[in-house]
């Protein structure tokens, strides 16, 4: 067991959530980090697979002050410094202002610890590389192999009792995500495209107990293809259905194209070959992808279709608003949708599916006031046996209009 830190993504209680999905343990929040004891083997083998965790690693110690853990880095690299090889360095500074406080000092401090002493005791050659007094996003630490032996990150996190300090392990491949949603065949900015790491961080929380994700994924509003391109990297089958011919066209040209393109996956290579193995022996997943109102009732060529997959998706977001809403505009969107979702859950109730996460949208209206109908929704689903797990979670990015409530429901 090792102390492991996770830096939350933006949408931390999301990433909290997954967290717990996947692993299944209890974890301590404080400052955007999330810690806990875990095998570190564990962590290693899971970490590609999530959508909300920005870093992971190793707690090696907690100080009162900065000057502390300064001395607890210069420590840990004078040790580790391999003679002769340059050692590569990057500094990440947990805190808003940290750059300027910490992050210049302990970089120079670093570089003069490395000068060695007037002996030329402990002399080691390093480089840092940070520019800017900038923390480095997940393409620098990738590229500069800083995950790689004989190179480290340094994460500081401040805490409300001082500091603690220690390695990155794992960090998101920001680019393989990137790669998904920007590079898919088909694309439509006017159709709400749901975020990747959202749909990732969504099929995590069908996990079962033992943190295993379903076989199966079924998206009942398919869309693009957004969340069917995440199961897919995750080496689950897939299904998908939409009202409308062109998404459903979409859907199957985005799965075509990543299915091709396997080696996009986050995954090793003999894990790639088993996925590839597997893909290959299971039906053609394009006849899993058809037309449908998610209100009506399956047909009994559907049901098999679906059949214990867990369900995962994003409905209908209705107008698209480009300024906060007026409770006018608000009442005009729930008459549309309410309806909508109210009927599509109660065609799923009656299905044999394994779980179901499901994201609702909601709307800014002015002075920070907020419309949602979810809360109303759930007294009906209640009533027909679904029932939400845990309070809704909350998803929205700066300067948009439209947010994502997130429902898991009860294993059904
Ligand atoms: C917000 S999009 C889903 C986006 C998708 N998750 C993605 O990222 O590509 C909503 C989709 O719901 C579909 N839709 C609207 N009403 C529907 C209905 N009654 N049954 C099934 N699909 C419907 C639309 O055609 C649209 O593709």
């Amino acid at each position: 067991m090792a102390h492991i830190f996770f830096q939350l993504g933006s949408q931390s209680d999301l990433a909290r959530e997954e967290l717990y999905s996947v692993f299944h343990t209890e974890m301590e929040v404080l400052s955007g980090f999330a810690f806990s004891e875990l095998p570190q083997q564990k962590v290693k083998k899971r970490f590609d697979e999530l959508g909300g965790i920005i870093r992971a690693g190793i707690v090696l110690g907690e100080e009162k002050n900065f000057a502390g853990i300064q001395q607890s880095i210069i420590e840990h690299a004078t040790q580790n410094a391999k003679n002769g090889k340059k050692m590569k360095i990057g500094i990440f500074i947990g805190s808003k202002q940290g750059w300027k406080k910490f992050g210049i000092g302990l970089q120079k401090a670093i570089k003069l610890a490395s000068k060695g002493n007037e002996y030329e005791e402990n002399k080691f050659s390093v480089r840092i590389v940070n520019r800017n007094a900038k923390n480095l996003d997940s393409y620098a630490v990738h590229k500069e192999k800083l995950l790689e032996k004989g190179n480290f990150e340094y994460v500081c996190i401040p805490l409300p009792t001082g500091w603690a300090w220690g390695i990155s392990i794992n960090i998101q491949k920001s680019f393989d995500f990137a790669t998904r949603d920007m590079k898919k065949p088909v694309r439509d900015m006017n159709v709400g495209l749901m975020p990747p790491k959202l749909a990732r961080i969504m099929i995590n929380m069908t996990r079962d107990k033992n943190g295993n994700l379903p076989a199966k994924i079924y998206d009942p509003f398919c869309g693009m293809g957004t969340v069917l391109l995440e199961g897919m990297s995750l080496g689950v089958k897939i299904a998908g259905s939409d009202l409308s011919k062109k998404m459903v066209e979409a859907t199957k040209k985005n799965t075509q194209w990543y299915f091709d393109s396997i080696e996009h996956l986050a995954i090793s290579k003999e894990e790639k070959a088993d996925k590839y193995i597997q893909w290959k022996k299971s039906p053609f997943f394009l006849r899993d992808i058809f037309i449908k109102d998610a209100t009506k009732s399956f047909t009994l060529h559907q049901k098999k279709k679906i059949q214990k997959s867990a369900v995962v998706g994003e409905g209908f977001l209705g107008k698209i608003f480009h300024k906060p809403i007026t409770t006018k505009q608000y009442e005009i969107q729930k008459e549309h949708l309410f309806p909508l979702y109210r009927q599509f859950l109660f065609q799923l109730s009656k299905e044999n599916i394994s779980s179901l996460v499901f994201a609702f949208p909601f709307w800014k209206g002015k002075n920070k006031t907020t419309y949602s109908f979810v809360a109303e929704l759930l007294e009906f689903t209640n009533k027909i046996g679904l029932s939400p797990l845990r309070s809704p979670l909350r998803y929205i990015r700066d300067g948009q209009v439209v947010g994502r409530e997130i429902v898991i429901f009860k294993k059904i």
